[in-house]
């Protein structure tokens, strides 16, 4: 978007695009990225940062505006932050990851390089699993938004791909499909229990391996094509199975038997009854909504409502159409839980009283109904939109943009917002925060221009039994 494409624009996406501009970092003269949060009124800490899961969405909304330069320059230097060899130092970055963000920094004599984080720097150390999940996304969003492989053919960026891959189907000690990561792997960067299979992780994952599907070249790459296909389908299975809760499932798991061992055990991962808040579930639940758990793994079934990875199992086809939909009833009927004051929560519901102190390590920035702790995110409006486009429900997109719209600005393009409603601008948010401002743009150009969506959405896989036996197939499960 240049400048004299604001005119005609309302007062509050001119006031974003002009945002958006100025959090543009340069490299060498060109664009390659966005900072966290332009504000000045605080410390940076690392907000001045380009974070790869933080530009993800104006990655998309400049593809959409035809500044894909930007998106081309960023992909080419992140790529090159990628280690390609492995070190024998433990503390170092396995080969194929992609840094949680990186700065331009000075070497002392007037020029410039890239300083990329893995997470050594990051508070808590943590590492980032999603980062190397959302550039293949990227990557593939900026070949459909071009309708040109050439970049995505270049040798390098196959090699990025194919360490990718190779980084996350390698051989591990875990039994599953799914993707196993410590706490804190992801847009949830602190210790909020999510440690072992957490669902954005796998929806990412499941985004990225349909992602890197479209990209690798089948000759040479013979055996991590391979290797995908056979992952997705029992990774899609898994999730669609596992990770479901709706009342049918719910009563399922009521009346799951412990103790289980061998082939037949109907409760697979020996989930304790008495673990799960029935009686809070069977109120919440409506009749015909349903989502994916937080996590499954031994004896745990993490009941939350985790927003991205339910947003993005949708946009990729990851759920059933059935599932999609059941996910949209949920957030209509649950409206002032999921949504409130401000699109929308992280999480829900949020940890309290010795869980949260347990959980999280006694976190006073994840106070309960605070940060990731069941706070409120402006950029997950995005994912909300693009799965409402999806499965067809656009007006609930349109209200909560017209949530968001009715404050946004007003309150400075706010990082996150704390409270059970989202009423409460984050104790520590901060300002102009760019992937609110992106996010807030992209959501709105997705309404505007759904014909746009298939640059981050997928279509049920080729070859994948279709949605009605699916679910024929999931109900079966419940038997
Ligand atoms: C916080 C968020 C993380 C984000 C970063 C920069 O650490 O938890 O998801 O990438 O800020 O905005």
């Amino acid at each position: 978007m240049q400048l004299d494409d604001l005119i005609g624009l309302r007062e509050v996406d001119k006031e974003a695009w002009r945002a958006l501009e100025e959090s543009i970092i340069y490299y060498k003269g060109s664009p390659v990225g966005t900072v966290a949060a332009y504000d000045l009124s605080q410390e940076a800490l690392n907000y001045d940062q380009c974070f790869i899961r933080d530009f993800v969405s104006a990655g998309i909304i400049f593809l959409m505006k035809d500044r894909t330069e930007i998106v081309r320059n960023f992909l080419e230097v992140t790529l090159k932050l990628q280690p390609k060899e492995q070190e024998l130092d433990a503390y170092k970055p396995a080969k194929g990851m992609i840094p949680a963000s990186f700065k331009v920094a000075s070497d002392g004599s007037g020029g410039e390089y890239l300083q990329a984080d893995f997470g050594e720097h990051a508070i808590a150390r943590v590492t980032p699993v999603d980062s190397c999940l959302w550039w293949v996304i990227l990557l593939r969003a900026y070949v459909a938004a071009e309708g040109d492989y050439s970049l995505a053919y270049r040798a390098e960026f196959q090699e990025g791909v194919r360490l990718i891959m190779e980084l996350c189907l390698a051989n591990r000690f875990d039994m599953y499909p799914t993707l196993l990561v410590p706490d804190g792997a992801c847009m949830i960067d602190r210790r909020m229990g999510i440690y072992g299979h957490p669902l954005e992780i796998q929806s990412l994952f499941y985004t990225a391996l349909r992602a890197a599907r479209e990209l690798l070249i089948c000759r040479g790459n013979e055996d991590i094509v391979a290797a995908i296909d056979s992952r997705l389908p029992l990774l899609r299975a898994h999730i669609r199975k596992h990770y479901w809760i709706d009342i049918k499932r719910l009563n399922a798991i009521y009346r799951f038997k412990g103790e289980e061992y061998g082939e037949t055990a109907v409760n697979q991962f020996n989930i304790y009854v008495d673990s799960l808040p029935y009686y809070e579930l069977d109120k919440w639940l409506p009749k015909k909504g349903g989502y994916l758990a937080g996590n499954v793994g031994p004896s745990q079934l993490d009941i939350r409502f985790f927003t991205l990875g339910n947003l993005m199992a949708i946009i990729s086809e990851l759920t059933t159409e059935k599932q999609s939909q059941a996910i949209m009833v949920l957030i209509e009927e649950r409206w002032e839980d999921l949504v409130a004051d401000m699109p929308m929560k992280i999480c829900f519901p949020a940890l309290e009283g010795e869980e949260y102190r347990l959980i999280t390590g006694c976190d006073p920035k994840n106070i309960p109904w605070s940060y990731h702790n069941g706070g409120n995110w402006p950029v997950l409006l995005w994912m909300l939109a693009a799965a409402a486009v999806k499965t067809n429900r656009i007006s609930l997109a349109e209200r909560a943009i017209e949530i968001a719209e009715s404050r946004i600005q007003e309150d400075e393009w706010a990082e996150y917002y704390d409270g059970k409603k989202g009423r409460l601008i984050g104790r520590q948010a901060r300002l102009y925060q760019t992937w609110t401002i992106s996010g807030f743009l992209l959501a709105k150009e997705l309404i505007k221009n759904p014909s746009k969506l298939p640059l981050v959405s997928f279509e049920a896989f080729p070859g994948e039994q279709s949605s009605r036996a699916c679910e024929f197939e999931i109900d079966s499960f419940d038997q």
